[in-house]
């Protein structure tokens, strides 16, 4: 039994030296040193030996169980050494590789729609004059001709602040008035300008209304601007946003800062007119509210509406995006989800 104890010790320490890696050594353990294992079986045995060889076996079989524990720690310590000194290399950087190409940004689908606005407008003689986000009351509504209480103040929920008086804009409109007062030299100069930006409504989000989303205004003002003028550059401006055979129709409205008012259709893009789900089988889509400037708001921005008159509108570009993308939800626009944000 002595031998035998001896050929394990000796098929052990092989084993070990042969074992590769931390999955091996385990096994290895288990095998040996194990409380099922061989070494442990022999000791168990010592009953099977005559007594007087008991001591010496046991002695001997103590020896061999230290020596192979601290062989097995030894070579762990090797292993462990290698598998790190090969996890480093495998995850080592070649800086010699190419670089990655960094992901480039992308302008946001609104900025896209407001600059082809602008490039539009501009060939149209419109320039961008900016106004502010922040507004007061009067500017809002009362110089826009609706007095406090008048009811048209329900058509747009206001963001009040905690400063009386101080609103966020719920529309470009009062632009107008601004531009009016600082591009008008005391009622004595034509204007023709775009007010770009975003306005703010304090209304329940879903998927067809926001609580932020840009305008565009426009305004033009002159001695003898007519509302030819203002139908014949609506529909010069929808040629060249939706294509050169778009039809635009005006169907009367009311709006109290123009008189007469108007919204615009264009036809619809996507099924031509023939009727689909985007315009509601119409077969046309909303894109503007407008009309001429009323005489009071003429007044209000510093012009004899006798002399002078003018024409106005605003178009909600988030709206023309959705349209022609086909996009369902306006939430997309401000949920800076990436999925949607990259795909322009
Ligand atoms: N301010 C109007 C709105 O927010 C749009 C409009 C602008 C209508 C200019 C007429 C003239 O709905």
């Amino acid at each position: 039994m002595i031998e035998q104890l001896e050929a394990v010790y000796k098929d052990a320490e092989s084993a070990l030296d042969a074992a590769a890696g931390g999955e091996a050594l385990r096994t290895w353990e288990q095998h040996y040193l194990g409380k099922k294992g061989l070494i442990i079986e022999l000791v168990r045995s010592v009953g099977m030996l005559p007594k007087e060889d008991r001591a010496a076996f046991g002695k001997r079989a103590n020896e061999i169980k230290n020596a192979l524990e601290a062989d097995y720690a030894a070579r762990e310590a090797v292993i462990a050494q290698a598998e790190l000194t090969q996890a480093l290399q495998e995850g080592a950087i070649d800086v010699t590789l190419p670089a990655r190409e960094r992901a480039r940004g992308g302008l946001h689908p609104a900025t896209l729609t407001l600059r082809e606005f602008y490039r539009i407008w501009a060939d149209l003689g419109f320039q961008v004059f900016h106004s502010r986000d922040v507004e007061d009351d009067d500017t809002n509504f009362t110089l826009l001709n609706i007095p406090p209480h008048h009811p048209a103040r329900d058509m747009q929920d206001t963001f009040y602040t905690t400063t009386p008086n101080v609103i966020l804009r719920t529309h470009t409109s009062p632009g107008q008035i601004h531009a009016m007062r600082a591009l008008g030299e005391n009622g004595t100069q034509p204007i023709r300008v775009i007010l770009p930006g975003m306005c703010y409504r304090f209304e329940q989000i879903t998927a067809r209304s926001e609580v932020q989303f840009h305008q565009v205004e426009g305004l033009c003002i002159g001695r003898h601007i007519t509302m030819t003028d203002l139908k014949g550059t609506i529909a010069e401006f929808a040629r060249r946003m939706f294509g050169e055979n778009a039809a635009v129709r005006f169907r009367a409205s009311y709006f109290p800062f123009t008189e007469p008012s108007m919204e615009v259709d264009v036809e619809c893009f996507l099924c031509g007119g023939q009727g689909c789900r985007v315009c509601k089988h119409s077969g046309w889509l909303e894109i503007a509210g407008s009309g001429m400037v009323h005489p009071v708001v003429l007044q209000n921005g510093g012009y004899d509406p006798t002399e002078w008159s003018g024409f106005a509108f605003g178009m909600g570009p988030e709206r023309v995006t959705m349209l022609k993308h086909g996009i369902e939800d306006i939430r997309y626009f401000w949920g800076n989800d990436l999925r949607f944000l990259e795909q322009f």
